[in-house]
C-alpha cells in the first residue's frame, strides 16, 4: 500500500499501463492438491463488477466438506517426510521468489482481475496492490532459511537449544478490500516458515486468489501446500475457524467476525489466531505542520481505496489556529478527485464494493447530519445510481457522534478541532480501536512524544498508509491480535521447540 510511484489523481492515460482485455476469467474452481476441483455440493456463486453491477462469472462455492478435503491435503503435504518438509529451507525461498516472478509476469492480468472484482482504480491495483504483493513474497522468500533458534545458557551439565518449526496447517480468511495483498500477507510468511495453508477469499472478490492457485502450481510448490477454497463466511470461513485439524487461523475483516473466529478457535482445538480488525484511526495535525502535506496525506488516508481500509484516517484532529484553512484546502482537493470507470487509468476513485456497504455509509452520513456535524462536501452517491459515492468531508464533528465512533469503511473524512497536545492525544486514544494513527508536525520532540502516547500498532509521522513488508502491522485493543509483516510475523507462523540434552561427561 505504499503509495510512492502511483500516478497522480487524474493523470493523463498516455504511457501508463493499460488493463488487459479479458475474454473470460481463466480460473474459477476450488484449488486443492494442485488440482482444480468442483465443490462437493455442486454449487457456485456469482461475482460482480461493482462499477457496472454486471456479473463477471460464477465461482465454485466451497463449504465444510470442501474445507475438510483441503485440510486433509494440507496436512498430508506438511507431514514429516513429505517433499515440502524434506526440502531445504532455501528451496522454499526459491519457490516464493519464483511465485513473485510469476506475479510480475502476470501483473497486468492480475491488476485487471483485481479491479474488475473490487472496483479499485486500475493503476492502484497495478502499482500498489501488485507491488505490495510482490515485495511481500520476496521479503519472506529471504527469511526462509533464516528463521533460526537459539542456544541457551543453562548449567554446564545440559545442552539446551531451540528450533523453530512450522505450526502446521494454517487457515487464512481474507477480506474484499485488498484481496491479493492480504493473500500474500498471510500465505508468504506461512510458507516461508514451512507451513501449509488453506485460504478462503472473500465471497465478493475471489478471482485473484483463485488465479494464484495456477501460479502456485506453475511455480512448483508441491501438491497440497496451498489450497484455495472460495466460499461464504458462515460456511467455508467458519469451517476453517472451527476445524479440529487446523493449527492456526489468520483473519482480516470485521471486529464482529474476528470475535466469532477467536471463539471458534477457542471452542474447537484452541488453534492460534491472528486477527486484523477494524479501526477508527486518528490523524493529529499540529499548527506547526506542513499544512499542504498534512492535507494531502490525511486525505489519502481518508479516501484511498474508496475509504475501504482498516487504516482509514477517519478522525482528523486539527489544531484550532489552522483548522479552518485545513478544512478549506481539504474540500478544494476532495472536489478535484476524478471519479469514474476504475478500468480507465485516469480514474482515482471507484465504486464501493457492494450495496450493503453503500447503505452502511449512507446511514452513517445521515446520522452525521442529524447529529449536527457540518457536511462540507460530498455526502451522496453519483448521479445515475450505482455504487459510486462522492468523497465526503464533515467538519464540526464531536466525539460522541456515531461518525466519530463507528468504522464507516467509506470515503468519509471527519474533522475535529483541538486546542492542546494533551487533549488531542487523549481524544485520539478514547476509542476501543488501536490500529494506526498519524501525527503531522515539524517538531521532532513532539513527533516522538505523541507517537509514544498514541495507543496504536502503527504511528505514521508526516505520512500516511506508508506500509512496508519489513514493518510489522497489527492492532492494539480491539483492532486485533498479533502482527503481520516483518520479522515479527515469523513468530506467528512458528512453533518453538526447546531441546534439552543431559551431558554424561562434564569436565
Ligand atoms: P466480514 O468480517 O464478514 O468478512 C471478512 C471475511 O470473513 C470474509 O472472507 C468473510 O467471508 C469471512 N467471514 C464472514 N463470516 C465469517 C464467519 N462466521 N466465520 C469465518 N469467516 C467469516 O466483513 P464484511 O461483512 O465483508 O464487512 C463488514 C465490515 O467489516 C466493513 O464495513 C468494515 O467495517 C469491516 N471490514 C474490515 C476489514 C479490514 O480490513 N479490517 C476488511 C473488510 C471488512
Ligand atoms: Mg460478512
Amino acid at each position: 500500500m505504499e503509495q510512492n510511484g502511483a500516478p497522480e489523481n487524474g493523470a493523463p492515460a498516455a504511457g501508463l499501463p493499460q488493463p488487459a482485455k479479458l475474454q473470460e476469467v481463466p480460473y474459477t474452481k476450488l484449488f486443492i492438491n494442485n488440482e482444480w476441483q468442483r465443490s462437493s455440493k455442486g454449487a457456485s456463486f456469482p461475482t460482480f463488477n461493482p462499477a457496472t453491477g454486471v456479473k463477471i462469472c460464477d465461482v465454485e462455492e466451497g463449504d465444510t466438506a470442501d474445507v475438510d478435503r483441503a485440510v486433509r491435503a494440507a496436512r498430508a503435504a506438511g507431514r514429516s517426510g513429505a517433499p515440502w518438509r524434506k526440502m531445504e529451507p532455501s528451496a522454499r525461498g526459491r519457490l516464493l521468489h519464483g511465485l513473485a516472478d510469476l506475479l510480475e509476469r502476470d501483473r497486468v492480468l492480475l491488476a485487471t482481475l483485481e479491479t474488475m472484482d473490487t472496483g479499485k482504480p486500475f493503476l492502484q491495483s497495478f502499482f500498489i496492490d501488485l507491488d505490495g504483493s510482490i515485495k511481500t513474497l520476496r521479503y519472506y522468500a529471504g527469511w526462509a532459511d533464516k528463521n533460526q533458534g537459539k542456544s541457551l545458557p543453562v548449567d554446564e551439565s545440559f545442552m539446551c537449544f531451540t528450533k523453530h518449526e512450522p505450526v502446521g496447517v494454517c487457515g487464512a480468511i481474507i477480506p474484499w478490500n485488498f484481496p491479493l495483498l492480504m493473500f500474500t500477507w498471510k500465505v508468504a510468511p506461512a510458507l516461508s516458515c514451512g507451513n501449509t495453508v488453506v485460504v478462503k477469499p472473500a465471497e465478493q472478490t475471489p478471482l485473484t486468489a483463485v488465479h494464484m492457485g495456477a501460479l502456485i502450481k506453475e511455480a512448483g510448490f508441491p501438491p497440497g501446500v496451498v489450497n484455495i477454497v472460495p466460499g461464504f463466511g458462515p460456511s467455508a470461513g467458519a469451517a476453517i475457524a472451527g476445524h479440529m485439524d487446523v493449527d492456526k487461523v489468520a483473519f482480516t475483516g470485521s471486529t464482529e467476525v474476528g470475535q466469532l473466529v477467536q471463539a471458534a478457535a477457542a471452542s474447537s482445538n484452541l488453534k492460534r489466531t491472528t486477527l486484523e480488525l477494524g479501526g477508527k484511526n486518528a490523524c493529529i495535525v499540529f499548527a506547526d505542520a506542513d499544512l499542504a502535506l498534512a492535507v494531502a496525506e490525511a486525505q489519502k488516508g481518508a479516501f484511498y481505496n474508496q475509504g475501504q481500509c482498516c487504516t482509514a484516517a477517519s478522525r482528523v484532529f486539527v489544531e484550532e489556529s489552522v483548522h479552518d484553512e485545513f478544512v478549506r484546502l481539504s474540500v478544494e482537493s476532495a472536489k478535484s478527485i476524478v471519479i469514474g470507470d476504475p478500468l480507465d487509468p485516469r480514474t482515482a476513485h471507484g465504486p464501493q464494493i457492494d450495496r450493503r456497504q453503500l447503505e452502511k455509509i449512507l446511514d452513517l452520513v445521515a446520522s452525521g447530519e442529524e447529529d449536527g456535524a457540518r457536511l462540507e462536501c460530498g455526502g451522496g452517491t453519483l448521479e445515475g445510481g450505482g455504487l459510486f459515492f462522492h468523497p465526503t468531508i464533515f467538519s464540526g464533528v464531536e466525539d460522541h457522534m456515531r461518525i466519530a465512533t463507528e468504522e464507516i469503511f467509506g470515503p468519509v473524512q471527519c474533522i475535529f478541532s483541538f486546542k492542546t497536545q494533551q487533549e488531542a492525544v487523549q481524544r485520539a486514544n478514547s476509542t476501543r480501536f488501536g490500529l494506526v494513527a498519524a501525527v503531522f508536525t515539524r517538531r521532532m520532540d513532539r513527533a516522538l512524544s505523541v507517537s509514544s502516547a498514541l495507543e496504536a500498532g502503527t504511528v505514521w509521522v508526516n505520512c500516511y498508509n506508508a506500509l512496508h513488508a519489513q514493518t510489522p502491522f497489527g492492532g492494539y485493543k480491539m483492532s486485533g491480535n498479533g502482527r503481520e509483516l516483518g520479522e515479527y510475523a515469523l513468530a506467528e507462523y512458528s512453533e518453538v521447540k526447546a531441546v534439552t540434552i543431559k551431558l554424561r561427561e562434564t569436565l
